[in-house]
């Protein structure tokens, strides 16, 4: 039976690497798939967000061979961070999915079967040069110097017999696909570089190593394990219940987006439909692209060494301030430059200055000219335009997966109703109907910006709603419906409180 599709929204994000510990560059994704995520349940759709853990390969046996421990006490040791970290991020992930998990492990054999069943997969000899740190193999025009391209290290030279997934024949049909569905990888640049890639010709690539021990078994062979690419790929099946629950997995699949960074795109726009196609599986709806954050020039990872743990910067900053950094910073698809200077700078001047002043400012007012009550907005305010704009750029940002522009959007309405607030000064007028009609204004569009920036400010934008005398969960609201201008119903006490956003 067809489900209807049209009020779910369904997001990935990669899972991570167990090999480390949880950084700023594995935030990073996980904090846009959350605010995009949270963003879709104030449109009222029904979401699911799943991140999770990459546990097996050689990549963890080598570094559970190094702690002299099994591969699966590392990944136990490890994958609970990943968890912890994303728990204290605010992220609201409904499932969290690891490679060494049973249902995980049933899914993965009936895809290698499936596939294997159509007559795309098939054993043959591989001798290449590999990375490790990649989980993958080269050849030799793609190497710099002897190195792999991504982290100039030594590759490996193997040879094996493995078997082979028929990518080469699925060049056309991914093709065929992708002009079917133009807008299906954002930014769109992505999408040229994807058809670019595809054109080039597509190479088989090893699904198995039969040198490895750490991994899921073929179904027809075990003395093959499962390529941990192929592995861990699958989880986005797997986690909805393929192989294990089907019925829910028809329910739920395909998903909208699956959040990405480039480093990892050909696996997932040209392996991943294409293993899902030859299984029978429609694709994905979408892919959301982003670059990497890089800190001195350089993407952040374990390998290359320049690690920045995110939990520090929570204890510095707060989980708001940072979560707010990371989606306003950089455009989501550009690389991005992670500074402390960049960070402090985007603080104090957004969320300190701009939104943190504007409540702080509209409580103190409507305390001293008020009598602490606010009053009732004006439905003909020049705030009213400006706010329905806001909430129109806000909405279309989101839409396409741009939650810096988004915010932008957002803060405009900030900008704007700080403005009016400095050009009718009501700190200076005597109370009466004047102040009420400023403050009215003033607190309703501060409300209209709590409920736009929850899905960033998960705390603070509780904080002020509640501070501004409005009873209820933010993440309850619902957009356009409790962001059309008038919702402020006034007469309701305000409180000031702590600064929101002491100064960095
Ligand atoms: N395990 C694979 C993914 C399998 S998904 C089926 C993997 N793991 S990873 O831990 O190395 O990195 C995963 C993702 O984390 C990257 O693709 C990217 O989305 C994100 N990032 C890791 N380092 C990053 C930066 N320095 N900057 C931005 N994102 C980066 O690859």
């Amino acid at each position: 039976m067809p489900h209807d599709t049209s009020n779910r929204f369904s997001a990935t994000t990669p899972i991570y690497y167990v090999n480390a510990k949880p950084h700023l560059g594995h935030a990073y994704t996980t904090i846009v798939a959350d605010a995009v995520a949270r963003w879709h349940r104030l449109l009222g759709e029904d979401v699911h967000l799943l991140t999770g853990t990459d546990e097996h390969g050689l990549k963890i046996q080598q570094a559970a061979d190094a702690e002299g421990i099994s591969p699966k006490q590392f990944a136990d040791k490890i994958a609970p961070l990943f968890e912890q970290a994303w728990q204290r991020l605010d992220i609201t992930n409904d499932d969290f999915i690891r490679t060494t998990e049973a249902r995980h492990r049933v899914g993965v054999q009936k895809l290698l079967q499936a596939c294997y069943d159509a007559g795309d997969i098939e054993l043959d000899v591989y001798r290449g040069q590999y990375c490790v740190a990649c989980e993958a193999y080269f050849v030799e025009e793609e190497l710099v110097n002897g190195n792999c391209p991504i982290h100039q290290r030594p590759t490996t030279y193997v040879e094996e017999e493995n078997y082979f997934f028929r990518l080469s024949r699925f060049e056309q049909r991914l093709l065929d696909w992708y002009a079917k569905h133009p807008d299906a990888i954002k930014p769109s640049h992505r999408m040229n570089e994807v058809i670019g890639f595809i054109k080039t010709g597509l190479n088989d690539f090893s699904v198995s190593r039969k040198s490895l021990t750490w991994g899921i078994p073929l179904p027809w062979d075990d003395k093959h394990v499962a390529y941990v690419w192929f592995d861990a790929l699958a989880n986005y099946i797997t986690a909805h219940g393929y192989g294990s629950n089907d019925e829910q997995f028809s329910s739920r699949w395909p998903v909208d987006y699956h959040f990405i960074g480039k480093d990892i795109i050909r696996f997932h726009c040209v392996y991943w439909p294409a293993m899902l196609m030859s299984a029978g599986i429609e694709p994905p709806k979408g892919w959301a692209v982003g670059g990497w954050l890089l800190v001195g020039g350089e993407k952040m990872s374990k390998t290359t060494g320049n690690v920045v743990n995110p939990l520090d910067l929570i204890d510095e900053i707060g989980v708001d301030g940072f979560r707010y950094y990371v989606l306003a910073e950089t455009p989501y698809g550009n690389d991005g430059d992670f500074t402390y200077e960049g960070l402090t700078q985007r603080y104090n001047s957004d969320l300190a200055n701009n939104l943190g002043n504007l409540a702080a400012r509209v409580a103190t007012v409507v305390e001293k000219k008020c009598g602490g009550i606010g009053p009732k907005p004006n439905p003909s305010s020049p705030l009213a335009k400006i706010a329905s704009e806001a909430v129109a750029a806000t909405t279309a940002a989101w839409a396409e997966v741009q939650p810096s522009r988004a915010l932008d959007a957002t803060w405009s309405l900030i900008r704007a109703t700080n403005s009016h607030l400095e050009q009718n000064e009501p700190w200076k007028m005597e109370p009466g109907a004047a102040v009420d009609e400023v403050m009215g204004d003033a607190l309703e569009a501060l409300r209209i910006v709590t409920i736009l920036a929850n899905p960033a400010l998960p705390n603070t934008t509780q904080e002020i709603w509640s501070r501004i005398g409005l009873t209820g969960n933010v993440i309850d609201l619902r957009i356009p419906r409790d962001v059309a201008w008038g919702g402020y119903p006034g007469g309701t006490k305000v409180v000031k409180g702590d600064p929101l956003f002491p100064r960095r």
